[in-house]
């Protein structure tokens, strides 16, 4: 079943050289917390560039339920009139969050330190993830949670009334619950500390001091340490959201594995807690270049240029790198079943509470698809069949994972025969362009029967 909606098979055939330019979407982390970020600010926070993604408009919707304005003005373009650090209002129904564990973890951290109550819910697939990761550092705030078990969504939230800060050393590399704790700690007198051990996108931290935090990070021996200061007065921001890497990848893994491809994707933000994807594929022996590389908003940013890459090799992407592109390994297995030799992939646990267990999701469909692969509980193995070596043929089941439908889409534009997805619908959670994008490169793909 798709997110919203009955199911949308869909097909991706061989297709003649992609080209021309890829004008990707916003960012989805920036747009998330552009949208939270700006609730919690005292006046009107200006968007431009916002993901108009399902993932975010559901994000959109709750923060309008906790009580902040939020207005659509154009494509892209949103105003958040936002209420301040500790004046969310109690939503009077349900918040549902569909298909984004984003969504739903930033806002229960938002609210965790103000007392209200919240009761959150989503699609089959967020319903099944975990949501300890996060209520465990929030119960140490002083909030409270009852959901299902093994600690799934739906799931009722209690602020604390008196949250008091927390030191917290994260048990798992994730920037969810990195953010859930700092955000909690918005609301709460004194400072709060995060601890990671491995570097996550830090999103969070450089928009929150935009916004008017006081907030430090520095590297010691424990790890990455964050500090906040409690209860700053949050300034609105005029935030121009840059374009997603992680959408990025799609077009770009395109063209390398795809006969005959250049194409040109603008506006690139290459912040190193996210381009890991970028530097793997370029010890694969992508024919990837930087150009027009600038700073933007205190970001790195380039143009990047992908060109069809005939001698891709397979290499051992170091695990150390796996937080910088934790979304990107389904489209980098696909392109590895195009190089030769073997892509091993470890230290990737968190790939299994993704949308959908996504080594197992991926490892499934490469198989069906005459590609081996072998996989274990942290690590996989891609044997690559060299440049348009891969047999294909089959349909492979997306599990509401909008990232396993597009990476198999992309898959089947240089396999013998088509590859068929059982269901499209989800890509509209954080692409919703990508049909039209990738079908205006020239990519034969579509609902079936293209
Ligand atoms: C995200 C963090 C990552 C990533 C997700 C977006 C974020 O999740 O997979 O798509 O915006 O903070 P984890 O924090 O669970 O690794």
């Amino acid at each position: 079943m798709s997110a919203h909606g009955k199911p949308i098979k869909m097909q991706a055939r061989k297709s003649a050289g992609l080209s021309g330019e890829a004008h990707v979407p916003g960012d989805k982390s920036i747009s998330h917390r552009s949208l939270i970020f700006g609730a919690m600010a005292i006046g009107q926070t200006r968007i431009k560039g916002l993901l108009e993604g399902q993932d975010v408009l559901d994000t959109a919707k709750a923060m309008a339920s906790f009580g902040a304005r939020v207005t659509r003005i154009a494509d892209g373009e949103w105003h958040v009139d936002g209420v301040g650090v500790g004046g969310f209002a109690e939503p009077d129904h349900v918040i549902d969050c569909g298909n984004s564990g984003t969504g739903v973890r930033l806002i229960m951290g938002a609210m965790a330190t103000t007392p209200i109550a919240a009761t959150f819910t989503g699609d089959a697939s967020l319903n099944k993830r975990p949501m300890a990761r996060v209520t465990d550092p929030l119960a140490l705030f002083g909030a409270q949670s009852f959901g299902r078990s093994g600690g799934r969504l739906p799931m009722t939230i209690i602020g604390a009334e008196t949250p008091v800060p927390v030191r917290y050393k994260l048990p798992v590399p994730s920037a969810q619950v990195k953010s859930a704790v700092l955000l909690a700690g918005l609301n709460v007198r004194g400072q709060t500390v995060v601890i990671e051990e491995e570097a996550t996108r830090d999103h969070t931290e450089r928009m929150l001091a935009g916004f008017g935090a006081t907030i430090t990070s520095e590297q010691t021996d424990e790890g990455r340490v964050i500090t906040l200061e409690g209860q700053p007065e949050l300034r609105p921001q005029d935030i121009t959201v840059p374009r997603d890497p992680s959408s990025a990848a799609f077009p770009i893994c395109a063209a390398l594995i795809t006969e005959g491809s250049d194409v040109l994707v603008p506006n690139i933000g290459l912040n190193p807690t996210r381009a890991g994807l970028f530097e793997t594929l370029i010890e694969m022996g992508a024919d990837l270049t930087y150009e027009n590389i600038r700073d933007e908003g205190g970001e790195p940013m380039a143009d990047i240029r992908a060109r069809f890459s005939p001698d891709l090799k397979g290499i051992e992407v170091p695990p150390e790198r796996a937080a910088s592109m934790i979304d990107e390994y389904p489209i980098l297995s696909v392109v590895a079943a195009n190089a030769t030799g073997a892509t091993v992939m470890r230290g990737v646990k968190e790939l299994r509470v993704k949308e959908s267990d996504r080594i197992d999701a991926m490892t499934t469909g490469l198989r069906a698809n005459g590609v081996e692969v072998e996989d274990g509980p942290d690590w996989w193995i891609v044997q690559g069949r060299g440049a348009g070596g891969v047999q294909g043929g089959a349909i492979c089941a997306t599990h509401l994972d909008h990232r396993i439908a597009m990476s198999f889409l992309c898959l089947g534009l240089s396999t013998k025969e088509p590859v068929q997805i059982d269901d499209g619908g989800p890509i509209t959670t954080s692409f919703p362009i990508f049909i039209d994008l990738m079908r205006g490169l020239g990519a034969t793909l579509g609902e079936v029967d293209v």
